[in-house]
């Protein structure tokens, strides 16, 4: 699909038509990836972050929240929960935490493969080549690393370098400049990885142009996985508290800033799926935060074929909240698990069993990915 093809869906406003794309990115997601919904046990391991990005409610200047970091044990347990539940994957996720000790984790890792089928699937932040390189070959699967906008100086913006620390990049607003993640995604790809992306939808500054080269971007990627979901602002945020150095004034982008709605996060799933039909596509929880009723059954609906249930212990939870509101703050690992499986079984699709690879993993396989 063509930059002004998908310019064309996002500013699309009319029900017909737009009954059309759910239409085609369902019948798309059912040829390439099937009936099936794979889950993916979510286990938020630590939310210290050395970060300061502008919209993420952890980001390390948010001084009040409490800080926690899960023990190799907690962790382990939650894993096995997975395998009762009857999930073929962990995701572990923190902030950008160099608490978490890379041979540590490796030793996780390690655990968790000895002792499971799982496959593991790590959503760290920017960590150094030697660490992901070492994960790897501890055993993990996949990496998740959203690139949140494909636009450099709002990237920028909103994401400033930890100091110190090169990003690898040319001086932000040079026209050469490469987004600093892309760069990173590929060297997970070389290691062997699967590798997931993303962005997020509406972010003050973020235009539908914008957008649509983000989607764009999903497709020279080529990623195995692609979760989106709507901005939503965090008051303990700079980007939430809306000051004026972190929001452009409007007249700046008149017109074309895009909506942090539900609708538009739909679209984006869709154009997701048409443009990486064989991908796998989370129906994410901050959808479900905008729409607790049915968000994620109409994600599934529109083209996503993931969800994620949330291993977390409970008195975690609370502590993870990148934006307000958050869906399943206070159910247990039991609750998500009853939830979701009433909610796909709702929708008459069935529930994955096994990994859950991305059928696009074979065209990435090298000799350190495969068996
Ligand atoms: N609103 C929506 N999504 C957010 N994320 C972080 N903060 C917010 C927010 N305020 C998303 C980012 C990140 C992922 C883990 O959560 O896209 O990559
Ligand atoms: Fe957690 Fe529904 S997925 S309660």
């Amino acid at each position: 699909m063509i930059h002004s093809e998908i310019l064309h869906w996002l500013r699309e406003e009319n029900e017909d038509p737009l009954t059309r794309l759910w239409k085609r990115a369902d019948d798309c997601r059912c040829a390439h990836v099937g009936d099936e919904v794979h889950l993916r046990g979510l286990i938020e391991i630590s939310n210290h972050c050395v970060r300061t990005c502008q919209y993420c409610g952890i980001n390390r200047t948010h001084a009040a929240l409490q800080r926690y970091r899960m023990t190799a044990d907690e962790i382990l347990s939650c894993a096995h929960q997975a395998v009762k539940f009857g999930y073929g994957t962990v995701v572990m996720q923190a902030g950008e935490d160099p608490g978490i000790d890379a041979d540590w984790l490796a030793d996780v890792i390690r655990r968790i493969k000895a002792g499971t089928s799982l496959a593991v699937t790590l959503s760290l932040g920017e960590r150094d080549d030697e660490e992901l390189a070492l994960w790897r070959a501890a055993g993990a699967d996949r990496y998740l690393l959203r690139f949140e906008t494909s636009n450099l100086s709002l990237y920028n913006r909103i994401h400033p370098p930890l100091s110190g620390k090169t990003c690898g990049t040319a001086a932000p607003g040079c026209a050469n400049a490469e987004h600093p993640r892309f760069a990173i995604l590929r060297r997970l790809r070389k290691l062997g990885y699967e590798i997931g992306s993303g962005v997020m939808i509406g972010i003050p500054g973020q235009t539908y142009e914008d957008l649509a080269s983000d989607i764009e971007a999903f497709a020279s990627l080529d990623l195995e996985m692609i979760g989106v979901g709507p901005y939503l602002p965090h008051p303990q945020t700079p980007l939430g508290k809306a000051s004026s150095e972190t929001i452009p004034p409007q007249s700046a982008i008149a017109g074309r800033q895009c909506p942090n709605t539900e609708l538009m996060t739909y679209k984006v799933i869709a154009l997701a799926r048409l443009t990486c039909p064989d991908a796998n596509i989370p129906s994410t929880t901050a959808l479900a935060t905008i729409n607790k009723a049915t968000g994620r059954e109409l994600g599934l609906m529109r083209g996503a074929n993931v969800v994620m249930p949330n291993l977390t212990p409970v008195q975690y939870r609370a502590m993870y909240e990148i934006y307000p509101a958050k869906a399943c703050i206070q159910e247990s690992a039991a609750d998500c698990h009853g939830c979701l499986k009433g909610r796909i079984a709702g929708i008459g699709r069935s529930i994955g069993i096994g990994r859950g690879d991305s059928p696009a993993r074979k065209r990435h396989a090298t000799p350190a990915s495969r068996g």
